[in-house]
């Protein structure tokens, strides 16, 4: 169906497949030796996990989702694309289901190696055994490697995949806290048998060594960019999320008048006021900063006052045709998402997972 065809909605965020599609070529393009683990947790970063996996089923080699529950709505679906659960068993009961589903497991700390070592699964296991390299989050000390790689070798119910590790500074401009990281797995993890990942999108990006058997891009398929200082476009990568809304009702507030809760934002000269049909409750950013830029039209806008739950106000004063009705993009597009977190003192992840289900969502797949 095509967008047009739909009747307006308040909020709607319009999701291109195809840019979807566009992003893992650029990701194989990176890393055209490894294979691909594209992380679909959190619903796909807010894009829907089963119209993404729809999309890639098949190209993916492996869907990585948080857990379990994540990838049940995956596995009933009966995608070719096994699901990993990037934090293994959140519980000891969850492994029948997990066996009987094959999903793989990240094993990352010893009480889930005690629950698989007490379980008799009924079939082998597959597991990528994840190593803290320093990001202190999940994940054993890189030094008990070889000792871990005896004890799985001695349980019989446990496929070693391989070893896993993930990158706490890839996107930031200094590079040696991750180079630190890459000689500690590499160090951890020399000789033993299994598959290597370490990189997200912002590793496989900037690390060429990061790209190992495996990579593990989220972000970037979603086409915003994992790095500072550099736009998805420098990347390869075109956004595939566009949110948009419309104007309401227009104001002419004199010089001296206040606009929205808190009387924050006063006009300096007269100005025309936008409303735009999108608040917190849909998920824009509430603590946009004052001058956090929309398109109206394709012009440029910046808010004003503060953002309310059904409704934010924006600077008509560039805007002189804007009338009553017209779209206002909040970020997608010519908008990037980036642009609009780092005014909210955020990051595009964060827009996209926090959208509400108050947004309509449209697909496209060119
Ligand atoms: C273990 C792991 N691998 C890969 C990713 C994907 O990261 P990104 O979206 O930055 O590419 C994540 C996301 O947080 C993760 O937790």
């Amino acid at each position: 169906m095509s967008f047009e065809a739909v009747i307006p909605h308040r909020v709607t965020a319009s999701v291109d497949l195809g840019a979807i599609r566009h992003n893992l070529q650029t990701v194989r393009q990176y890393a055209p030796d490894a294979r691909v683990m594209g992380a679909l947790k959190a619903d796909a970063y807010g894009h829907s996990a089963m119209q993404v996996a729809r999309a890639l089923d098949g190209e993916l080699d492996a869907f990585a989702v948080a857990c379990l529950e994540e990838a049940e709505h995956l596995s009933e679906a009966g995608f070719r694309s096994p699901c990993v659960l990037l934090e293994g068993l959140l519980h000891q009961e969850e492994l029948p289901e997990a066996v009987r589903r094959g999903h793989r497991l990240v094993l990352h700390a010893q009480w889930q190696l005690d629950v698989l070592r007490a379980a008799r699964p009924g079939a082998r296991v597959p597991v990528w055994v994840k190593l803290d390299t320093g990001m202190h989050r999940l994940g054993f000390e890189a030094s008990r490697a070889g000792e871990l790689a005896a004890a799985v070798d001695a349980m019989p119910q446990i496929e070693l995949l391989g070893w896993m590790t993930h990158l706490a500074n890839a996107d930031a401009l200094e590079t040696e806290a991750t180079d630190r990281q890459l000689a500690c797995f590499f160090d951890a993890v020399d000789g033993l048998p299994g598959a290597r990942t370490i990189a997200n999108s912002a590793g496989l990006i900037r690390y060429p060594e990061a790209r190992q058997d495996w990579v593990r891009p989220g972000i970037m398929l979603y086409g915003a960019s994992p790095l500072e200082g550099r736009s998805a476009e420098q990347c390869g990568l075109r956004p595939a999320m566009e949110v948009r809304s419309r104007i309401i009702a227009i104001r002419e507030v004199s010089a001296g008048g206040a606009v929205g809760y808190g009387s924050e934002w006063v006009c300096a000269e007269p100005t025309r006021v936008g409303v735009v049909a999108v608040g917190y409750g849909d998920g824009y950013p509430r603590h946009a900063r004052a001058g956090t830029p929309v398109l109206v039209r394709g012009r440029r806008a910046a808010l004003i006052g503060r953002v309310s739950m059904d409704m934010i106000t924006v600077d008509l004063r560039d805007c002189p045709d804007a009338k009553v009705g017209d779209d206002v993009l909040l970020w997608g597009g010519g908008l990037p998402a980036e642009i609009v977190a780092e005014h909210a003192g955020t990051i595009a992840y964060d827009l996209f997972c926090g959208l509400t289900n108050r947004v309509r969502y449209l697909y496209r797949d060119d």
